[in-house]
């Protein structure tokens, strides 16, 4: 006995050493930590228990028959984050590179077969050189395999992609069929083809950190979601989100006690929206004043920053905020908004989250561009999510909400269980300036003063059309409320209907515009 148990604790410390002394001391000097240093970090502390760490390949040719890859170069288990049990795959990249094997990918596929099973998040730390050159097709067909249950277990699990090192070629398809990307500036890469690869082929001249490092995926590509200055802070963002989504698709989030009072009124909204509706403002100011204890964890803020989308508590319950971002491009709607919310509110749908939506939205962003770029078909996608969501949607219009812009923000017509307006909003098929150089083209021409008849035209447009009354006269909006009273009515709503059932009819799925 005593000699066998020598043995395996001999065999169990070869193995944590994964690739060695010296190129453990490669991965530091990069700023990188090993493996087994992530998932430390990463998981409650003696949480972790590891399965499968004496699988080996049975690659042959290439000069693999004698080659030791500890743990297969990657990590593979089960521990715990804030007590919420995850599954969790690290790529080692001291061993082989962490390059991906056909035991490799099917120590990670038997870690997500498991969190499907258990019903709970799966968390993969990339770091790899890709596909494991000498072992072919073995290795595409674990890629495959990795997709394949990324895509069935989508909407099912939250499935949660790090990127801590090179991510290159098919390799990046995982991390994109997931749920939320998370990168680490000058230290993760992902592209399709590299830096050399396009220079031979296009000439183009790039960096890899400028084609595919961190701030180009979280602000140019909208790849991924979250950046962070070092690994432990990208494992705190982890540790963040976590705490607001729930296990699975059948349950709910978890409910957080707060002190915040849900009747606290929030005088400050008056001074910080103001009633010009061309003055702008940060809507996260908003945000914070509305949510539980001013925490709110914006999710890809770098990406099409006219819009804002997140995480918060409301009462304690986790919400999904989406909010126009006045700040930026006046808040319109675009290619690249539509996408982020879009992606967004499908989350927070399959997740049971409800979704708190904030309007003031001037429209959608006129120009060749756009409509060259499909903004037809990426607009519909936000229409299409809305629509199809079935949690509880709540609504608020704070200002502007004109045209299509306005059905596309989660209004009453595209299924909002409550839509509020604050006194000040403007709801009508177009802003008053345009509406009145359309419908009183004749009389401002036709007038000795055009500019003060147009001014006129449009100070009467706004009394009549450009108002909340409208809408409410016919129930399309539900209360004309103060800004002060937000929180309260929107938690007093959320709770009216945290309950709410609604059926869709029967159907393979549907067939989203892509
Ligand atoms: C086998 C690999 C490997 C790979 C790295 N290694 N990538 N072994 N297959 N794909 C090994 C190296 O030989 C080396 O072994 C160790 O890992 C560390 O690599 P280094 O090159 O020393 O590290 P570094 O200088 O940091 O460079 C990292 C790198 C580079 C940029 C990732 O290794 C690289 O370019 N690798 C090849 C990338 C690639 O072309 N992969 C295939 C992509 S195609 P030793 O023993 O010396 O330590 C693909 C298709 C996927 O992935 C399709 C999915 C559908």
């Amino acid at each position: 006995m005593e000699e066998k148990i020598k043995d395996l604790h001999e065999r169990r410390k070869k193995i944590k050493l994964g690739g060695g002394e010296k190129r453990i001391e490669k991965q530091h000097a990069k700023g990188k930590k090993t493996a087994r240093e992530r998932i430390d970090a990463l998981l409650d502390a003696e949480s972790f228990q590891e399965i499968g760490m004496y699988v080996e390949h049975h690659a042959q040719s290439l000069g693999m028959a004698d080659k030791e890859i500890p743990a297969e170069g990657v990590v593979t288990g089960q521990g715990t984050i804030g007590g919420r049990n995850v599954f969790v795959y690290a790529q080692d990249f001291t061993a082989m590179g962490g390059s991906l094997g056909e035991m490799h990918a099917k120590k990670i596929w038997k870690v997500m077969d498991m969190a499907a099973k258990a019903g709970v998040p799966i968390i993969g730390l990339n770091d790899s050189g890709g596909a494991r050159i000498q072992e072919g097709v073995g290795s595409l067909a674990g890629y495959g395999g990795i997709f394949s249950r990324n895509t069935h277990n989508s909407g099912v699990i939250p499935q949660i992609s790090v990127i801590l090192g090179p991510c290159a070629g098919g390799a990046v398809y995982s991390p994109a069929l997931t749920d939320f990307v998370f990168m680490v500036d000058d230290t993760s890469k992902m592209f399709i083809t590299g830096p050399q690869v396009i220079k031979s082929v296009t000439g183009e001249e790039v960096s890899a950190e400028e084609l595919g490092g961190g701030m180009t995926h979280n602000e140019i590509s909208g790849v991924a979601q979250f950046l962070a200055q070092n690994e432990e802070a990208c494992f705190d963002q982890i540790k963040k989100l976590i705490s607001f989504i729930p296990n699975n698709n059948l349950e709910g989030a978890p409910v957080k006690e707060t002190a915040d009072s849900f009747e606290r009124s929030a005088e400050e909204l008056r001074e910080i929206v103001s009633d010009n509706p061309n003055k702008p403002y940060d809507v996260r100011d908003v945000i914070n004043q509305i949510v539980d204890d001013q925490d709110f964890f914006e999710v890809q803020p770098f990406f099409a920053k006219n819009i804002v989308i997140g995480f918060a508590r409301m009462g304690g319950r986790s919400v999904g905020i989406v909010a126009n971002q006045p700040k930026f491009k006046a808040g319109c709607l675009d290619i690249d908004s539509s996408d982020k919310a879009a992606r967004f509110i499908r989350f927070c749908d399959a997740f049971n989250i409800p979704i708190l939506t904030l309007t003031d939205v001037p429209g959608y962003l006129p120009g060749v561009d756009q409509e060259y770029g499909g903004v037809i078909r990426h607009g519909a996608k936000l229409l299409y999510a809305y629509s199809e969501a079935s949690v509880p949607k709540i609504n608020v219009i704070t200002r502007k909400a004109y045209g299509g812009a306005y059905i596309a923000m989660s209004s009453r017509h595209v299924g909002a269980d409550y839509v509020f307006a604050w006194p000040i909003a403007e709801i009508a098929v177009m802003g008053p300036g345009g509406a009145a150089n359309i419908i009183f083209r004749r009389e401002i021409k036709a007038s000795d003063d055009p500019a003060e008849t147009r001014a006129k035209k449009i100070e009467e447009y706004r009394e009549k059309f450009a108002n909340p009354y409208q809408a409410a006269k016919d129930g399309y909006v539900d209360d004309v409320i103060l800004p002060e009273e937000t929180r309260k009515r929107v938690i007093m709503a959320l709770e009216s209907v945290i309950g709410k059932r609604e059926d869709r009819p029967q159907k393979k799925h549907g067939n989203i515009p892509l």
